[in-house]
């Protein structure tokens, strides 16, 4: 059915619907499987789709139950309007892939597609439409829970994923049994949450929303995300869910999207607890007013509209988009056509291809931080005994936050490397528990190191202290972790930690005393397949760092493209005192974005530019110019770099970030192989969004600095003119 065809349909139900009709299909309530606050209630929901008082429900489990509930709004309400489902799959359904924090440290967006693809076959085949995901929410903040679900700090990196995700799930028809709807979240700034502290409030210059926070849903949007939801935060004091300059003026109006907003969990209730609004009615006016089309759980639209309306508090044509919107979605979805699901080719467990999927996902996620006399990989020879310890190495707690409810666990490390290395003694001691603080176990831990000839620990944090409200003020190791590390590397024996975790840790107490560290946040379902395939060389790791580590919690916020500064003024001067630094502990980050080792080495030449001036006209007329970078492999075996491009403006009206990311692309080199990579950068990478609260993109005329390397510390650089 055409976007024509879609009008004239929508047009003609809005034309048989009551006021309460159309207010129900703004509603959105959840399944009996939630018990949180203003939690699930399988009745009520039936009971309002009988009546056709009911648009969406979300958290339905498997194909029977959304089949059933499919079967009284289409058949027993009076217009027979299907719901369309909703569930949160974040990084997999059955099949748990890494967290999106993970993928991105694979700086290949074509991992997170195939994420996206897997999940979308699966939750589709179980009766599900619609995700809430991808999470686009750029963070600076470590201590904030929710980094896990994010692609990290950089908004270059973060577009390419939302994109690479959206195209993941929706494919190009939303009707087919494989693909189900996206929604880009959470609109907006949420990552810039005070203190990480989740759902604080966000004070934010128009520049910042604009350059920093809006660049990733506007892509999503533009490559055709159906759905965005409402942030939890304030925006520079005007709820996220009450801000009309966000919802209706920049998101439905300047980028012309005319999909659903979805409200967060009660999160229009909660404008009352913000001090927005001072009781339910009036929260729902200024929310449905601002552009939310759907409200999740709570009930403010369904319970107060008709009031609003009658009081013309609420205008008709506003509540008129609003229904269209969701119909339409639900048209693009096919929903009117095949409203069922198959429940005989319901997906319900991982396939081998799946599982197969995740490992090699995986494998591309993790980052190798340091690996001292290339104490890794273990496989070359074989350790004749190995040790592997800790509270996370015999452990399936390694999927992240969001997983569904019966997700398999996942494969530990332990396992994982027993089948890698089926010659190898391998002995086991966890040590200490994850957050606990008894040391008893430490004794035995150290007696398998020493019989080993090389150790393995499995160290950091569980999935629990990571994800939403999953806020924490310090950054390294919980509970005893520390003094397990110390006591084993006192053996003497070579030890590599697979470090575990949904967000940058503070690793500097610690990091001395191992010769190799592998960041292999919460890697999913293949875990510890995967983590023995990077430790044993049979994958040569490539990932790189999409944040920053910082080395104390706190420098907090710590991240590559900050703002310039006006001290030093002069760098080169003696006198240099008055340093934006802290006095007692070494300058920068333990690891910078974009770092990342191999078990190879890659030499990376000077950029080349395909010109060196390009006029303002021009670039405004999309000429760009090409930058080439040689890379070469310069060690013994095959291996992937991430070739990274960053720009500087270094004089500009609003002062310019020290680097941007503006390119990026994984490569793969045979030992001594060299290759020369391409970017092509133009007014998009030079420019950026000025104060103007109306939307202004400025390119202006001066220097632009062209840096290209392995990682965001890069020196190597040339000058573009723009005049
Ligand atoms: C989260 C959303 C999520 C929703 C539904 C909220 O608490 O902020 O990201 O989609 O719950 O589960």
């Amino acid at each position: 059915m055409s976007g024509h065809d879609h009008q004239s349909r929508i047009g003609e139900l809005l034309g048989r619907m009551t006021v309460e009709e159309k207010l129900g299909q703004l509603q959105q309530l959840a399944w009996a499987w939630d018990t949180g606050p203003g939690g699930g209630d399988t009745a009520a929901a039936e009971a309002a789709a009988r009546k056709g008082l009911l648009g969406s429900v979300l958290n339905v489990v498997g194909a029977g139950a959304s089949n059933a509930l499919q079967c009284i709004a289409v058949e027993e309400s009076r217009l027979g309007i299907p719901l369309v489902f909703g569930l949160d799959v974040i990084h997999g359904y059955h099949t748990t892939f890494p967290i999106p924090l993970a993928q991105a440290a694979a700086f290949d967006p074509a991992v997170t597609e195939t994420d996206a693809e897997v999940s979308a076959r699966e939750a589709r085949s179980n009766g599900i439409h619609w995700t809430f995901s991808p999470m686009m929410d750029v963070t600076r903040e470590p201590r904030w829970g929710r980094i896990a679900e994010s692609t990290g700090e950089d908004p270059y990196l973060t577009t390419a994923y939302a994109v690479a995700k959206v195209r993941g799930y929706q494919g190009d028809d939303l009707t087919a049994p494989d693909r189900i709807a996206a929604c880009a979240k959470h609109f907006v700034a949420y990552g810039g949450a005070e203190g990480g502290r989740d759902y604080n409030s966000v004070d934010v210059s128009e520049q910042r929303l604009r350059n920093l926070y809006l660049p990733p849903f506007r892509a999503a949007v533009d490559a055709g995300a159906a759905t965005v939801m409402a942030a939890f935060n304030t925006i520079s004091g005007v709820p996220a869910h009450a801000n009309p300059h966000t919802l209706t003026g920049i998101l439905k109006e300047a980028w012309g999207f005319d999909g659903v907003v979805v409200s967060d969990w009660t999160g229009v209730l909660e404008l009352i607890a913000h001090g927005g609004a001072s009781d339910e009615a009036e929260a729902a006016r200024r929310s449905l007013t601002a552009g939310v089309d759907m409200e999740m759980v709570s009930t403010t639209f369904v319970d107060h509209g008709r009031d609003l309306l009658a009081s013309r508090a609420l205008d008709p044509e506003r509540l008129d988009d609003a229904v269209a919107r969701v119909l339409r979605l639900k048209l693009r979805l096919g929903l009117f056509e095949r409203p069922y699901v198959t429940e005989t080719a319901a997906l319900t467990a991982p396939s081998a291809e799946s599982r197969a999927a995740a490992r090699e996902v995986a494998g591309r996620c993790l980052v190798l931080l340091k690996n001292d006399d290339d104490v890794l990989p273990l496989a070359g020879p074989a350790p004749r005994a190995l040790a592997v310890v800790g509270p996370f190495a015999d452990s399936g707690d390694l999927l992240g936050t969001w997983t569904l409810p019966g997700a398999p666990e996942a494969v530990p490390v332990l396992a994982g490397l027993r089948a890698a290395l089926p010659d190898t003694e391998i002995r086991h001691a966890a040590g200490v528990s994850s957050q606990g603080l008894d040391t008893a176990g430490i004794a035995e831990a150290v007696a398998v190191a020493e019989a080993a000839d090389a150790v393995v620990l499995v160290v950091g944090e569980p999935p629990a202290i990571s994800g939403e409200a999953a806020v924490r003020s310090e950054l390294g190791l919980p509970g005893a972790q520390e003094e397990l590390i110390a006591a084993v590397a006192g053996t003497g024996k070579p030890c590599a930690v697979v470090l575990v975790g949904g967000r940058p840790l503070t690793i500097g107490g610690w990091a001395d005393q191992v010769a190799a560290i592998v960041m292999a946040w919460h890697p999913g379902i293949e875990a510890g397949s995967a983590v023995a395939d990077v430790l044993t060389g049979a994958v040569v790791p490539g990932g790189k760092l999409p944040v920053t580590f910082p080395r104390a919690v706190g420098q907090v916020p710590l991240y590559y493209n900050h703002e310039r500064t006006g001290r030093p003024y002069d760098p080169a001067a003696p006198e240099v005192k008055y340093v934006s630094k802290y006095l007692d502990i070494a300058d920068g980050p333990e690891f910078a974005f974009g770092h990342g080792l191999s078990y190879t080495t890659f030499s990376l030449g000077e950029p080349q530019l395909s010109r060196e001036r390009i006029t303002v006209a021009e670039l405004l007329e999309d000429v760009t110019v090409e930058v080439t970078v040689p890379v070469r492999n310069t060690g013994a075996r095959e291996g992937e770099e991430v070739v990274q491009l960053y720009v500087q403006d270094p004089a500009a009206t609003l002062t310019q970030p020290v680097r941007r990311l503006c390119g990026f692309r994984r490569v793969r080199l045979a030992a001594g192989e060299e290759r020369q990579v391409r970017f092509t950068v133009g007014a998009d990478d030079f420019g950026y969004w000025s104060n103007d609260p109306a939307g202004v993109f400025i390119v202006e005329p001066g220097e632009i600095h062209i840096h290209t390397g392995g990682s965001s510390r890069t020196q190597a650089r040339r000058t573009l003119l723009i005049t």
